[in-house]
Order: C-alpha cells, then sequence, then structure tokens
C-alpha cells in the first residue's frame, strides 16, 4: 500500500532518510554518522576556519537581550550566519546534501519546510551552551534543529564538547561531536545541552529546517 502510493507520488524510497524519520517519530532525534564525507569535512572546516581567522565571527546571544555577561553564562560559541545566496563550494555542497534531504522530508511527510537557516559555530577551550530548547526566541517556525560537526578525526572524548539530549521520559544521551556525523532533533521538543570544551576549538554548522 505504502509501495504503491510512493509509486504515485514519484519517490524512490531512501533508506538513510527513512531511518532519520523512523528515529524522529520514535524518539524525538536521529544520528547519522557519515552524513557529510571526509573530504566534505575538510573543505567545511577550511571554510569556517578561513573565515574564522577573518575575524567575521560574533559572539553568540541569548534571545534580543544584550547583555553580554548573561549571555556568556548561558553559552559562550561564536557565530557566523551562512548566506545561502552568497555560498562558495564547500556551502553549496553542504546545502546540496540539506536540500536533497529537505525534498525527501517534504514529500515523504508533509513536513511543509519552506525555509531554512545555519550558522557556522565556534566553542573554544571552556565554553559550552546550557541545557534549553531551540524556540526560545519565540520562533516556533523552527521545526527541526541540526547540527553538523567538522572536528578534526578522531576528536577525543576527553576534548569534552559533547551534545546531551535529553529524550522526553527517557535517559539522557551523550552524543561525541565527531566529523561528518549529523543530529537531527525536534526543536520545539528536544531539551539539549553543550557540554564544556575541555582541550581545542569545537566546530560545527547548526541549523533549523522552518515551516513559514
Ligand atoms: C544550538 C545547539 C548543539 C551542538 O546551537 O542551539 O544546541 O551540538 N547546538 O552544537
Ligand atoms: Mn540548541
Amino acid at each position: 500500500m505504502e509501495t504503491e502510493l510512493f509509486e504515485q507520488l514519484d519517490i524512490v524510497l531512501r533508506p538513510k532518510y527513512e531511518t532519520i524519520i523512523t528515529d524522529l517519530i520514535e524518539r524525538q532525534y536521529s544520528i547519522v554518522d557519515d552524513f557529510f564525507a571526509e573530504a566534505e569535512v575538510r573543505q567545511l572546516r577550511d571554510s569556517l576556519l578561513q573565515k574564522y581567522e577573518d575575524d567575521r565571527f560574533k559572539k553568540s546571544a541569548i534571545g534580543n537581550r544584550t547583555n553580554e555577561e548573561v549571555d556568556k553564562a548561558v553559552r559562550g560559541d561564536f557565530i557566523l550566519w551562512i548566506d545561502e545566496l552568497r555560498q562558495n563550494d564547500a556551502e553549496e555542497i553542504f546545502f546540496g546534501k540539506i536540500n536533497d534531504l529537505v525534498s525527501y522530508l517534504n514529500k515523504t511527510c508533509f513536513l511543509g519546510i519552506l525555509q531554512k537557516e545555519f550558522h557556522y559555530a565556534v566553542y573554544p577551550t571552556g565554553t559550552f551552551y546550557k541545557r534549553h530548547i531551540d524556540t526560545f526566541q519565540n520562533d516556533d517556525r523552527r521545526k527541526l534543529s541540526l547540527v553538523c560537526y567538522l572536528n578534526e578525526e578522531n576528536w577525543p572524548v576527553e576534548n569534552g564538547g559533547e551534545l546531551a539530549l535529553y529524550p522526553n521520559g527517557k535517559p539522557m544521551v551523550e552524543v561525541v561531536p565527531l566529523p561528518g556525523r549529523v543530529v537531527l532533533f525536534e526543536s520545539q521538543i528536544l531539551e539539549h545541552e553543550v557540554k564544556t570544551v575541555k582541550n581545542g576549538e569545537r566546530l560545527s554548522i547548526t541549523g533549523w529546517l522552518k515551516t513559514r
């Protein structure tokens, strides 16, 4: 029955994406290893580091407040929003893959994702992001959060910086920010936290898939 409907809608089943959908339905999050290949991660990391060295990143803030001390007690990362209209080669690959996933989700789950926003993030040693959900800015258009890690190969567990997920009524899960790994979760439901980075700089791209 499902197969017939899919044929009528001209959808080819994609096992990798189906796993993501099942995970999201069953436990509010999904972890995909090797979503980006090693060479793609390297290109994206180079792009991030170039822009970071060019001093284009800004200290992250929370909500509309402008109290730096309050902000720093909540999150310590530096971010740079990515302009999809002025993407470089690395970002083109990034958005190519993201858009492919989005169109699959829209076709198969009728999610109605019409917008997205992504930023690079750098967490220097000693920084963290306290437990939160991603819709605190009163942006209820955020449906799915997506984090993609750009760290060097073999980011050791001793470096810290794990993503802790707190699914409703289930035990906490700690995710090591390994390169190429992508984590997706429901923005409005899932509480999560970035544990303190104990060594090195934690590199990532974080973003949101949004309805209108
Ligand atoms: C965020 C966030 C998680 C991570 O930027 O809102 O929760 O693992 N990031 O970087
Ligand atoms: Mn978050």
